[in-house]
């Protein structure tokens, strides 16, 4: 089965489990009616995502949050085509809740189901209608830098469901080496948001950390994390109060090292393969270092740059429902018989 795009008014519910925030999302053609998100505070004070956890606030959070989504919305259960959820990759026992749900949903409502990839769902985030907002979507094929506490990739996208991940992280993901360099100076986590914040009053040459030096379009921060650590260590051995005194430096140094670390790469690519259209995506696409970098090299190298709204950078259904959208106009369904996955590149 074939649907063409001009098939107006194809309602779709998109649910995203995948990690430590419950969404529930509408979406009506490209243009989104709604999009819940429930976090979780319970992490917090672990300084990192409990699985467990997770699953059982999921297991807590899905059906009000489905019915925020729907109410925000303003529609009728009959009115959904469609339910999509995130299948994988993230952790399986989240993932195990919002798989349930859509097939249950699906079963009940008698509507297709839809599976969505999650690094799929961030790429295309990216083409989310906001009513009013009138925003160029990327032309096909566009590079995406797609940064989050779990993933760290560079992907050429020829077309929705047509991408190639060209180059990957080999250890840690960026939002890991913030959230983990945030934890070792005694912030909370996340960190990323708040080193954010810090780099702003600080110098950003002012410290020097190690940059690596890997193959072909793939990323490593272990090594700038371990630079990061043994430097506290060392200053800390000279002035046990270095880390309060020197916090704004420290913060704006790490995040201009992983700015340039990701530029690097980003700049490669783009030449080796031809394309001038560039997007950021994931979590730390809400990073303002960055975003400005990316605007910096718009200008340098005649670049078309696409920065999402912050909204829709960090997990959400928002990006689910969407992808769930361009399936659906393709028939693309799948069975009750589907499973979630942990791993997975696509
Ligand atoms: O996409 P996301 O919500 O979840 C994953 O799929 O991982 O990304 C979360 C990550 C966390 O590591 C968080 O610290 C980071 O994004 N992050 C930031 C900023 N906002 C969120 N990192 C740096 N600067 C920010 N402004
Ligand atoms: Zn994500």
């Amino acid at each position: 089965m074939q649907l063409s795009e001009s098939n107006m008014g194809i309602t779709i519910l998109g649910i995203e489990s995948s990690c430590d925030d419950t969404s529930a999302a509408i979406i009506r053609d490209k243009q989104l009616l709604s999009n819940y998100i429930a976090n979780q505070q319970v992490h917090e004070r672990y300084g990192g995502v409990v699985p467990e956890l997770a699953s059982r606030a999921h297991q807590q959070n899905i059906i009000p949050v489905v019915d925020a989504a729907i109410h925000e919305a303003g529609i009728e259960l009959n009115e959904i085509d469609a339910i999509a959820f995130t299948r994988g990759p993230g952790l399986l026992g989240s993932l195990l809740v919002g798989t349930s749900f859509a097939k249950g949903f699906a079963l009940a409502q008698n509507i297709p189901l839809i599976e969505v990839n999650h690094l799929q769902g961030h790429v295309l985030s990216l083409f989310i209608q906001e009513k009013g907002v009138q925003e160029g979507k990327p032309n096909f094929p566009f590079l995406c830098l797609l940064i989050s506490g779990g993933h760290t990739q560079l992907i050429v996208v020829r077309d929705y469901f047509d991408m190639e991940i060209v180059g990957t992280t080999i250890d840690d993901a960026a939002g890991e080496a913030f959230d983990k360099c945030a934890k070792v100076m005694g912030l909370p986590y996340p960190g990323g948001p708040i080193i954010d914040r810090m780099a702003q009053e600080g110098n950003p040459l002012s410290i020097k950390f190690s940059k690596p030096r890997i193959e072909g379009f793939n990323y490593s921060f272990s090594g700038l994390k371990t630079s990061f650590l043994y430097h506290l260590r060392d200053e800390k051995k000279k002035d046990p109060h270095y880390i309060e005194e020197h916090q704004a430096d420290l913060c704006a140094s790490l995040q201009h090292t992983i700015v340039e670390i990701l530029a690097e790469k980003l700049i490669q690519a783009a030449a080796h393969y031809g394309i001038r259209e560039i997007a950021l995506a994931g979590g730390v696409a809400a990073n303002s270092g960055i975003r400005k970098k990316l605007l910096d090299l718009a200008e340098e190298r005649s670049w078309k740059v696409h920065l999402p709204p912050h909204k829709y950078t960090t997990d959400n259904a928002a990006m689910i429902a969407i992808a769930g959208y361009y399936k659906y106009l393709h028939g693309e369904f799948v069975g009750q018989e589907v499973a979630p996955y942990a791993r997975s590149k696509f």
